[in-house]
């Protein structure tokens, strides 16, 4: 790649400047975000599944208006995020083969299961808090159609999370079987939830290049401490215990120390071992041959009015 552009890229990039769709770029920054905004958007599109399997099962009219509203913005993000992908030169069909064929990677906390009511709470809380805390910084991630997708998103994620804690608060306040329920769900998502930051900074073989491209603007490490620095104090008010020993107040840093997340475990549903990936996976394929005639309906609409036009 011609020294000059890539001194001109750089330089433009320091400024905090954002790269736009017809702009020169290293093909590494390119391959970059394709892989990072389609990992994003396939999380959003899988991440449907866990709570869509509640739908039916609300306690309510107001729960089940909440949770298809959130469902479908789930839906909404993916497509805005498979927008922005698209802007580099993919195509949506090469990306959802990628994820249909394994190849794509999409966020491990989906590969878990939602076996109680209060786990749908719990996500609202915990992955969608997470997930939030990620996505402010890419607001002013380094690629304008990234970052523009990520405000409208993040308006929406924290609506989820808002809504995620106070069904907790619910469940937290309620009888001792729904207390019950809520410390459970506490303790299954709580480490997944800190798993979605992805692998400690020094493990992580993209993040110092992607924060020098500005296409991260904090380290899975930042954001995980900042996560932990919120929810603690959320999960004390609650009256819920948060699963971890090690879990401490450190004065010094302005933050808490905790324990050792099981990277065993983490790199073990990235492989795609998680406790129902096959389900999710199968799940996905499935909506994609049986809403085939979908597809086709609009194209063929498609082109009698092209044809109509011509005529
Ligand atoms: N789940 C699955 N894969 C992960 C996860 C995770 N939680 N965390 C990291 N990885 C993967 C990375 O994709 C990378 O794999 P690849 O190089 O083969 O693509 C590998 O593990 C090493 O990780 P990093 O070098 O740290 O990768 P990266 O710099 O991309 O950072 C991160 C990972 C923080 C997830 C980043 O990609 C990101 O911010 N993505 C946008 C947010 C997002 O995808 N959110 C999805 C969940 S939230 C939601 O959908 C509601």
């Amino acid at each position: 790649e011609p020294q000059e552009l890539v001194d001109a890229f750089e330089a433009r990039v320091a400024a905090d400047e954002f790269i736009e769709p017809k702009d020169w770029m290293p093909e590494a920054y390119r391959k970059t975000l394709v892989r990072q905004i389609s990992q994003h958007a396939h999380s959003e599109i899988v991440g449907m599944l866990p709570e869509g399997n509640w739908i039916t099962r609300a306690p309510s009219l107001r729960r089940k208006a909440i949770l298809l509203a959130k469902v479908q913005d789930e839906a909404g993000h993916g497509l805005y995020l498979y927008c922005a992908a698209e802007t580099l030169g993919t195509s949506r069909e090469e990306m959802i083969e990628a994820l249909h064929s394994g190849k794509a990677k999409y966020s491990t906390i989906f590969n878990y299961p939602t076996l109680t009511w209060a786990d749908i709470a719990a996500i609202g809380w915990l992955v969608d808090g997470a997930a939030i805390m990620n996505q402010v910084p890419l607001q002013r991630t380094s690629y304008g159609p990234y970052a523009r997708a990520m405000v409208r998103v993040c308006k929406e994620e924290s609506f989820h999370q808002r809504q995620g804690y106070e069904a907790m608060t619910v469940l937290a306040q309620g009888t001792e079987e729904q207390k019950r329920m809520a410390q459970d769900a506490l303790n299954r998502w709580w480490w997944p939830s800190l798993m979605m930051f992805g692998p400690p900074d020094d493990k992580s073989p993209n993040t110092e290049r992607s924060m020098r491209w500005r296409i991260k603007r904090e380290t899975n490490d930042e954001l995980r401490q900042k996560f932990v620095d919120i929810t603690v104090p959320q999960a004390e008010f609650l009256g819920l215990t948060v699963p971890d020993e090690d879990l401490a107040w450190n004065e010094e840093k302005g933050g808490y120390d905790f324990g050792d997340i099981d990277w065993e475990e983490f790199y073990a549903v990235v492989r795609g071992e998680g406790p129902v990936a096959k389900e999710r996976m199968k799940a996905r394929r499935d909506a994609w041959e049986q809403n085939a005639w979908v597809r086709e309906a609009a194209d063929a609409h498609e082109a009698k009015k092209r044809a109509a036009a011509a005529a």
